[in-house]
């Protein structure tokens, strides 16, 4: 019999011999013990709760792989069903039976299929005119999500961006247009963006975008970033133009597993036709009863996130959906006016347009605090939440932010308790003789560097 407490975890190599599974299983599970409780890790839009039928469906196709078509071709199925429902939540024009999409691992995936798109129709528009295929370039705000620069740098787009700034918090269209050229294989707004939770004014990209197109010739699209805006909008502002009624929106990805509400392991990325999505990228499978096109980065994947997500379409249905998101933005609401009535702290943005906000220390509270929203995550860290603070993006990087991202599962009661242990938090803080540590560093660079974190 092994002895558990005295066995020590491997590191380096591959034990000789293996333990009871009983033990095993114990042994990595206590490594997880320290961690954030899902439920209470406010830093993620990732989903941390389904019902029990949903985790029980998704549990019991734990060992089917989403590309053997031919074994499980009803997983395809339901794959296209999915970007159906989901192309025509976002009102998709494209009258065919089977929509134009992938699923993804996430929304990274998604994003990178659609800039794939994109740069492949630049080239073969270059090709068609004679022109030569070098330097293209892509045009996005300051505040982009990683996976454009992972795309950018694997791809050797040039990245152009959009500063943003307290003025122009989201990205500036008539800015975007003029970073354009014959050369820009798409603009990329994003609606639910990372960083502050607003949204990039998709319509007025458009209008903007139309008239430059027409005078330049140069058809540059758009695929719009929507990895937590795409399933929120259709539900909470359904009249919000953001998406396939927008002439040059020809692409849009999404995360499943963020507001789409399924476990982590799921995006999906929709062109508005099949004829915005090259045909290198596509691949049809016709022994499925119908002819389903198949574009992807990965090869192998799980099913049971495509199970989870067309189980939840039918558990909820449109006005499930529209309740679920609706109590996340009523909730973050809450929040957001219960911190910005907080004397030491002030809202990024006076509107919540998605179930996200971000705040910052008061600028004249700032002046005199010995303390930082550094250590009051640390603090809040303690009573086992997450909620992180960091710097804003470039352009804006002198400030530092604190953000919630409330998601189902999230209750009233919940935030009236992580409201309860900021206000506890900022008491204890207020009775600080000396300045924390993090406060000390602040000081010390502004001191170096003159104005630190501006507002
Ligand atoms: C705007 C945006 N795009 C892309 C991503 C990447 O999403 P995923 O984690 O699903 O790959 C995120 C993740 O937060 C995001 O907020």
């Amino acid at each position: 019999m092994t002895n558990a407490a005295l066995y020590s975890a491997p590191v380096e190599e591959m034990p000789k011999m293996g333990i009871e599974p009983e033990v095993a299983y114990q042994i990595v599970k206590d490594e997880t013990y320290p961690q954030t409780q899902p439920k209470l890790n406010l830093a993620t839009f990732v989903t941390t709760y389904m019902d029990d039928y949903a985790t029980k469906l998704m549990n019991e196709a734990v060992n089917v792989n989403y590309i053997d078509q031919t074994e499980y071709p009803r997983v395809a199925v339901m794959c296209g069903r999915c970007i159906n429902i989901i192309a025509n939540l976002w009102n998709t024009p494209e009258k065919s039976e089977w929509k134009a999409g992938a699923v993804g691992i996430g929304s990274s995936e998604a994003c990178m299929l659609g800039g794939v798109a994109a740069l492949l129709r630049w080239k073969a528009k270059c090709k068609a005119e004679g022109k030569s295929c070098s330097k293209p370039n892509l045009v996005t705000s300051t505040a982009f999500q990683v996976v454009w620069e992972k795309f950018c740098q694997l791809w050797d787009v040039e990245m152009r961006t959009v500063p943003i700034s307290l003025e122009h918090p989201t990205l500036c269209a008539e800015e975007a247009i003029k970073m354009c050229d014959q050369n820009t294989i798409c603009i990329v707004p994003v609606v639910g963006v990372t960083w502050t939770g607003l949204n990039d004014d998709v319509e007025e990209l458009d209008k903007q975008l139309d008239k430059f197109n027409a005078k330049t010739g140069y058809n540059i699209p758009i695929h719009v970033d929507a990895a937590s805006g795409g399933f929120i909008l259709p539900f909470i502002k359904p009249e919000y133009k953001w998406d396939f009624r927008l002439k040059w929106v020809w692409s849009i990805s999404t995360s499943g597993h963020k507001y789409g509400l399924v476990y982590p392991g799921l995006g999906w990325v929709v062109w508005r036709d099949k004829k915005y999505l090259p045909e290198q990228m596509a691949f049809s499978v016709n022994y499925l009863g119908a002819n389903i096109t198949q574009v992807g980065l990965n090869f192998s994947r799980p099913a049971a996130q495509i199970l989870g997500q067309y189980y939840n379409f039918i558990r909820y249905g449109f006005e499930g959906y529209k309740q679920v998101q609706s109590a996340s933005m009523d909730i973050a609401k809450y929040c957001h006016e219960k911190i910005g009535k907080m004397k030491c702290f002030t809202n990024y943005s006076n509107s919540v347009d998605n179930p996200l906000f971000i705040w910052y220390m008061d600028k004249e509270y700032d002046k005199t605090a010995k303390w930082t929203l550094y250590d009051l995550q640390a603090a809040l860290q303690q009573s086992g939440w997450m909620v992180p603070a960091y710097t804003m993006p470039k352009s804006m990087e002198d400030m530092v932010v604190m953000r919630v991202v409330v998601r189902q599962g999230m209750t009233k009661d919940m935030a009236d308790m992580l409201l309860g242990d900021i206000e506890n938090a900022v008491k204890e803080f207020e009775k600080l003789k000396y300045p924390t540590a993090s406060r000390l560093t602040y000081e010390k660079r502004e001191k170096q560097f003159g104005k630190v974190f501006t507002h």
